[in-house]
C-alpha cells in the first residue's frame, strides 16, 4: 500500500506519538486521581499550546523569543476554527477579500455570512495554476474592507500564495488578516512575530502529525482582542457570570477539551521542533521535484498547478476525463491510495478549468519515501490510462 493522500490527513502517527498517547490511555497521566484530571488536562494543552506557539512564532513581544502560549486555541479541526475566526470577527456591512483558491472550510461559511446580508465578498482572482500578483490586492480593497483571509496553499495545486506579501499591503489599510495553514503548519515556515497575519488557522492532523480532529487558531495580539466568542459555555472559570470569559484561552474554549488529540498535538509538533520544518520542508520539496520530474516523462499526462517544486507544496493534481476510475485503478491494481474529484474546493478547481471533473490529487507527506514517489510514477506509467482531455 503507499499512501499519497497526506493533504487530506496523516494515515499514521509517529512511534513517539503513539508511546504517548498509549501511556495516557494506560492511566499514567491520571493515576494521581479524578480531582487531578482537569489540572492534568491543562498541563498537557499547556505543553501543546508551547509547541504550537514556537512553531507558528506566536510571539509575547517584548520579550524577545519568548512565546505567549496563551493566544494557541484549540479546536476540533481547521474548520471549526476558520468558523471561528470570520464569525468572530466580521460584523454587519463588512467586506471581505478572499481567493480563488479557498477549501470550502473558508468559502462556505464567508458565502452564509454574504447570503445572510451581513458581509460582501469578493473573490481575489488567482491564475489557472494559482499564482497570484498582490498587487491586485491593493485594487480590490474598498473603505468597508476588514477581512482578507487566505489560504496558505491551495490544497488542489500545492500553489503556494505570497501571504506575506499581500497581508504587508492588507495592513497598510488597516485590513485584518486571516491565514488557512491547514496544508502548511508543520510542513511550511510560518511565523506571526511582527503581527504581519493577525490569525492563522491550523489543522492538527495532516503536516503536524496529530490525530482527526484536532486544529486550532493562533491569535496575534490584535485579533485577540478583536475576536468574539463563536461558541460559547462552560469553562470552569468565571463561572458566576453567564458571560464568557475574557482571559485567553478560556475566551475561546468552552466546554471538555479532546485531551487525547491534544497531546498528539504536542507530542508531534514537538518532534517536528526537533527535527525542523526547514529539513521537512527540503524533504518533500524534493519528493514534489522528484514526482513532476516522473510526470514528465510519462505520454499524455497534464498536470494543474505552478510544476516548480519550490513554489509548491508536495501535492499534485493530474488532469484526465475520469479522475474517480483513474483513483479506483491506482487503488486496486497498485495499492495507491490518493484522492479524486474536487477535493472540498470548488472554487479551485475552477480557478484551475478542471471543475466538475476534477482531478487525480497525489499528495506526500514526512513519512513519503523516493521508493514511493518512483513506484507511484511507474505505476501511472504501466497503467497507461490517464489520457489527457
Ligand atoms: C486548505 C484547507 N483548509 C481547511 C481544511 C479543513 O481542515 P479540517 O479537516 O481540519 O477541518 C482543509 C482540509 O482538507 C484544507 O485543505
Amino acid at each position: 500500500m503507499i499512501y499519497a493522500n497526506y493533504a487530506a490527513t496523516t494515515h499514521i502517527l509517529s512511534n513517539a506519538v503513539v508511546t504517548e498517547l498509549r501511556e495516557y490511555l494506560d492511566g499514567a497521566h491520571l493515576n494521581a486521581g479524578r480531582n487531578f484530571e482537569g489540572l492534568e488536562a491543562g498541563a498537557i494543552a499547556l505543553r501543546a499550546r508551547r509547541a504550537v506557539g514556537k512553531l507558528l512564532g506566536v510571539s509575547a513581544a517584548p520579550v524577545a523569543g519568548a512565546v505567549d502560549s496563551l493566544r494557541v486555541i484549540f479546536t476540533g479541526g481547521a474548520t471549526q476554527a476558520l468558523n471561528m475566526a470570520v464569525n468572530g470577527l466580521l460584523r454587519q456591512g463588512d467586506h471581505v477579500l478572499a481567493t480563488s483558491l479557498e477549501h470550502n472550510a473558508t468559502a462556505r461559511p464567508l458565502e452564509l455570512l454574504r447570503k445572510n446580508g451581513v458581509i460582501e465578498l469578493d473573490w481575489i482572482p488567482c491564475a489557472a495554476d494559482g499564482r497570484l500578483d498582490p498587487e491586485i490586492i491593493r485594487k480590490l480593497i474598498k473603505k468597508n474592507t476588514r477581512l482578507l483571509v487566505m489560504t496558505h496553499a491551495s490544497n488542489v495545486l500545492g500553489t503556494i500564495l505570497p501571504v506575506r506579501e499581500c497581508f504587508k499591503i492588507a495592513h497598510e489599510y488597516g485590513v485584518l488578516t486571516l491565514l488557512d495553514a491547514a496544508q502548511t503548519a508543520g510542513a511550511l515556515p510560518i511565523t506571526m512575530a511582527g503581527d504581519e497575519c493577525d490569525i492563522v488557522a491550523f489543522a492538527g492532523h495532516k503536516g503536524l502529525g496529530g490525530l482527526a480532529g484536532t486544529g486550532g487558531l493562533a491569535l496575534g495580539k490584535n485579533a485577540a482582542t478583536l475576536m468574539r466568542p463563536w461558541i460559547s459555555g462552560g469553562t470552569g472559570s468565571v463561572s458566576h457570570s453567564l458571560d464568557m470569559p475574557e482571559c485567553l484561552p478560556d475566551r475561546f474554549e468552552p466546554g471538555t477539551q479532546n485531551t487525547i488529540g491534544i497531546l498528539s498535538l504536542a507530542a508531534s509538533v514537538e518532534e517536528i521542533l526537533h527535527a525542523g520544518v526547514e529539513k521537512i520542508r527540503e524533504h518533500e520539496q524534493a519528493l514534489t521535484a522528484r514526482f513532476l520530474n516522473g510526470l514528465q516523462t510519462i505520454k499524455n499526462i497534464r498536470v494543474a498547478g505552478a510544476l516548480d517544486p519550490a513554489l509548491s507544496m508536495p501535492v499534485v493534481s493530474v488532469v484526465n476525463h475520469d479522475p474517480a476510475e483513474v483513483s479506483r485503478r491506482l487503488f486496486d491494481d497498485h495499492g495507491i491510495i490518493t484522492r479524486s474529484g474536487l477535493h472540498c474546493s470548488p472554487l479551485a478547481h475552477k480557478t484551475a478549468g478542471t471543475f466538475p471533473a476534477g482531478t487525480v490529487r497525489f499528495s506526500f507527506g514526512r513519512g513519503t519515501t523516493e521508493a514511493e514517489i518512483d513506484a507511484i510514477v511507474q505505476a501511472l506509467e504501466t497503467s497507461g490510462q490517464i489520457p489527457a482531455p
